[in-house]
């Protein structure tokens, strides 16, 4: 069986208590793709308003969990919380929380293993910098991040991976789709080799960065790219299209 078209809507910290109701209810009354899994990212504020409001079918991301159970720890939000509120997906190693926030391998990793291993499946994305691909560093970047992950969690039923290079997003400038697919056929083989080749097969590899309704037909065709992580578009009508674009 091939693998399940995947696409993550990233809202990143953008929406307000009117905006995020409406997003939801036109993406209930949107014609979707049936064979597509559909998971929408809010701000932490707004999960539980996106579930309660998002139809039976469709899921909630947070976009952090923290890697302890409880406690003193100001600001985090854990795994337990999204899980009894209903939140079943978390994004991780997002480019902007390592480059930004300052979270390295280590540590996505670790968030990586406490989600999964609490029942939460984890979109983890992975990905280089301009001047790391200039340097001819994509794959040692990318297998580099995506081990941090291997080395603690043996079992990736769980885990979509998001290969979202950091010049991409956000700037309008899209990898090639030769560019994009050579690097996820890169992951899919580290996979076999560090993972499994259960892993390889099944799991999902998304692209991320500036994805529109216009590039993303061309995208999902190869063979390698199962689905996609969204930022800006996720937040337009046209992130129906994006999903409706491996029909
Ligand atoms: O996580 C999605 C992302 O970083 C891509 O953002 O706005 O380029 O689609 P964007």
């Amino acid at each position: 069986m091939g693998r399940q078209f995947f696409i993550g809507g990233n809202y990143k910290m953008n929406g307000s208590i009117s905006s995020i109701k409406e997003l939801v209810t036109s993406l209930n009354n949107a014609k979707l793709d049936p064979n597509a899994e559909v998971v929408i990212a809010p701000p932490s504020l707004y999960l539980l308003l996106a579930r309660e409001h998002l139809r039976k079918g469709l899921e909630v991301a947070a976009q952090n969990v923290f890697d302890k159970p409880n406690g003193a720890f100001t600001g985090e939000i854990s795994v337990d919380q999204l899980r009894e509120s209903g939140i079943t997906w978390a994004i991780l190693g997002h480019s902007e929380r390592r480059v930004i926030l300052q979270e390295d391998n280590e540590f996505v990793a670790s968030k990586t293993k406490a989600a999964v291993e609490g029942g939460i499946s984890v979109i983890l994305c992975c990905g280089e910098s301009l001047e790391q691909r200039e340097a001819n560093k994509t794959i040692e970047i990318v297998t580099a991040q995506l081990k941090a992950v291997a080395d603690k969690v043996k079992d990736w039923s769980k885990i979509v991976v998001a290969y979202e290079p950091i010049w991409a997003i956000g700037t309008g400038k899209v990898a090639t789709t030769e560019q994009a697919q050579e690097v996820h056929a890169a992951i899919r083989e580290w996979l076999k080799k560090e993972v499994s080749a259960e892993a390889a097969e099944k799991t999902r590899i998304l692209y991320g960065g500036s994805v529109t309704e216009k590039n993303s037909g061309e995208l999902a065709k190869q063979a390698d790219i199962d689905g996609f992580l969204v930022g800006g578009a996720s937040l337009k009508p046209a992130f129906y299209d994006i999903i409706n674009s491996n029909q």
